[in-house]
């Protein structure tokens, strides 16, 4: 069946168009309109920004879609569109376009659960992963772990506490004069301190490189030169605080402005990173002891980050489990991978109302 996806939840506007048979899931396309440009000069997303670059762009995302598909409107079966959580104003454009190309065609919609579609990116791999497993969602807005117990339905097992993982990256790497979103900018960054810490010669683009100096790091002068705490929260539950790290890196950093000394900040991303992703690997290995044998996807913005990727491929690999981790096309938002839950969602037989509506919460 072809499905027409719709994601419209903070500031990106997507369209795509897939296809699905079984448990085979093909992207016939898959067009994102970035805003980010926009939003950068405010250090940050606008909501009411957003609302409206989404009106404008979602018609003509949608038509493109459409046309990279070689798809028509007549062949759609059905619609799928995120309705929860994001920006109110942001999610509203996509679920009213989406709703009104449902019913001017006559086929069904379904609401999905943005966080759902981030799993479900990884349902485009030849080999994707089949429920129950685990699955680690990181972005700008969310760290959660889940226990994924069908195509439609998850259980949390661990979470922050506040803020998310990118929410982090992105203000720590304001105050290192990163633009917004920082992400991308922290990962290198990093890369280059991880180096040069290590007093290794190499290309920071060079993994294997990166990751051998990612592992020596603990043991080198810088790593004693930025104390920051871990994200992890001790005792039994398999929660983070990434408010805890952020504010600490804020006062460090500060503090270094006051006394007039300057900052690596090569080596202060590396140590930032170190602390980040140390502390996520942690509860992921306390959460594979307790769930022995399950495979792990890892999804979301932050699942673009290199240091992160390789260090939990390294967890699973001594778990003796796999991970999933889908291309860096599909880890920030994008349209296939609401087609690709929307599409579970209607084999389960789910089927929205015209009068649903969306909500910025995480629950409907
Ligand atoms: O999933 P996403 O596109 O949007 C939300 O649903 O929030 O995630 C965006 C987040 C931003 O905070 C961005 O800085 C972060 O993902 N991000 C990264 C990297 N690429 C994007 N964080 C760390 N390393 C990266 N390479
Ligand atoms: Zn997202």
């Amino acid at each position: 069946m072809l499905i027409l996806a719709i994601e419209s939840s903070c500031d990106e506007t997507a369209a795509a168009v897939i296809r699905g048979e079984g448990n085979s899931l093909e992207r016939l396309s898959d067009i994102v309109a970035s805003q980010v440009a926009t939003h950068r000069l405010y250090g940050g997303v606008v909501p009411e920004i957003a609302s409206r670059a989404h009106a404008e762009a979602i018609s003509g995302v949608t038509e493109q879609a459409l046309a990279t598909a070689g798809v028509s409107l007549a062949e759609l079966d059905a619609v799928a569109v995120t309705d929860h959580p994001g920006l109110i104003g942001a999610l509203l454009v996509g679920l009213n376009f989406a709703k009104s190309l449902a019913v001017s065609r006559g086929i069904p919609y379904v609401g999905v659960d943005h966080i759902n579609g981030h799993i479900a990116a990884a349902y485009f791999e030849e080999t994707p992963p089949a429920p129950p497993f685990l699955a680690l969602a990181v972005s700008g807005g969310h760290t959660s772990l889940f226990h994924v117990t069908s195509y439609t339905d998850k259980t949390e097992i661990g979470a922050t506490r506040d803020d998310a993982m990118g929410e982090a990256f992105d203000k720590v790497g304001r105050l290192l004069g990163l633009d917004y979103p920082a992400g991308a900018a922290f990962d290198r960054l990093a890369a280059e301190g991880f180096l040069r810490a290590a007093e290794k010669e190499a290309a920071p683009t060079d993994r294997e490189a990166v990751a051998e100096a990612y592992r020596a790091f603990p043991k080198t002068a810088a790593a004693k030169r930025y104390p920051l705490p871990s994200p992890a929260q001790a005792g039994d539950a398999l929660d983070f605080s990434f408010s805890g790290l952020k504010t600490a890196a804020v006062n460090l950093l500060h503090r270094a402005e006051q006394l007039g000394e300057e900052i690596d900040r090569a080596l202060f991303a590396a140590a930032y990173t170190y602390t980040a992703v140390e502390g996520v690997a942690k509860q992921l290995d306390r959460a594979l002891a307790r769930h022995p044998g399950l495979e792990v996807a890892l999804v979301g913005g932050v699942a673009a980050n290199s240091h992160l990727r390789a260090r939990l491929t390294a967890v699973c690999e001594r778990q003796g489990v796999r991970i999933h981790i889908p291309p860096l096309s599909l880890c920030g938002d994008n349209g296939a991978m609401i087609g690709a839950a929307g599409y579970y969602a209607y084999l389960a037989g789910e089927r929205a109302a015209s009068d649903r509506n969306a909500s910025a919460a995480d629950t409907l």
